[in-house]
């Protein structure tokens, strides 16, 4: 019987993949056999040499995810290098602190833009290319947006990254309602606290840091290799009957 979560001959395309939880799971879709297209605005030096390491193809294209200009562009360049798409990682995104009484306008705007509408758009396009190259096996594509626990819970002092995080997951199920039908498969995963640059404030902050471990029941912040198996399944055969979910990944953190 053929590995269920083998994505051999596969092609992924992974937002963000420079750093953090991008990097751990373009890494762990390159061990498991896909070849992986890297898009963002700061050059992925390092996990280009990991992938590479795996023996898989890399590609990198240059693109700010701040608007949806690069959009199509993206999706182009990935068919052009590797003659098609299989897999999108809606992985880049952004987060903005501070009190709401005092939160502005253009932090509402980047977070929101970057982390939904931008989402949606580029989704939209892989779609699109996915449903012109036809399901095989009835499966025509997979989409894996980075969700959040504040898709689940509110959160303190950050009102538009909850807002985009929480839309995200309703996205993930309107998607998964209009195209599991078609082939497609939209899931989400929600990484629990994770040690990147995205919340260097929280570990930096003593009392944060406490609390935030005392509610992990794994006792732990999170690494980015430690969403690789969530990733892999989402994206494999194995998954091609789970549509719409948004799967947390968090040390235990929404069982407390
Ligand atoms: N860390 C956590 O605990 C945690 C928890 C839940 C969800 N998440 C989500 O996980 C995802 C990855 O975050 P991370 O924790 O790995 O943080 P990170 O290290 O800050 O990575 C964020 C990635 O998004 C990219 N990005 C941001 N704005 C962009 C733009 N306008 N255009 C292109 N790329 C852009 C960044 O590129 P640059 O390096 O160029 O800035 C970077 O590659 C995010 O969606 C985040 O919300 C993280």
């Amino acid at each position: 019987m053929a590995n269920p979560f083998s994505l051999e001959g596969k092609v992924a395309l992974v937002t963000g993949a420079n750093t953090g939880i991008g990097q751990g799971i373009a890494v762990a879709l390159a061990n498991a056999g896909a070849d992986i297209a890297a898009a963002g605005r700061s050059e992925p030096t390092e996990t280009k040499a990991l992938v590479e390491a795996t023996g898989r193809r890399f590609l990198s294209i240059k693109a700010d995810f701040g608007s949806t200009e690069p959009v199509q562009r993206v999706i182009d360049e990935t068919v052009a290098a590797f003659g098609k798409i299989d897999i999108l990682v809606n992985n880049a995104g952004i987060i903005r602190r501070a009190d709401s009484i005092e939160f502005t306008e253009a932090d509402w705007d980047a977070v929101m833009d970057t982390n939904l509408k931008v989402v949606f758009f580029l989704t939209q396009a892989f779609a699109r290319q996915a449903l012109k190259q036809g399901p095989v096996n009835g499966v025509a594509g997979k989409v894996i947006n980075i969700a959040s626990l504040l898709s689940f819970q509110g959160g303190i002092r950050v009102p538009s990254y909850t807002a985009s995080k929480s839309g995200l997951a309703g996205l993930t199920k309107i998607l998964a309602n209009e195209w599991a039908a078609k082939g497609i498969n939209v899931n989400a995963i929600a990484p629990g606290y994770f040690d990147t640059n995205n919340t260097e404030a929280l570990r930096n902050d003593a009392d944060r840091n406490a609390s935030i471990l005392a509610r992990i029941p794994a006792g732990r912040w999170g690494q980015p290799g430690d969403l690789g198996g969530a990733a892999v399944f989402l994206a494999s055969p194995a998954a091609d009957y789970v549509q719409g979910i948004t799967l947390p990944v968090d040390g235990g953190w929404l069982a407390r």
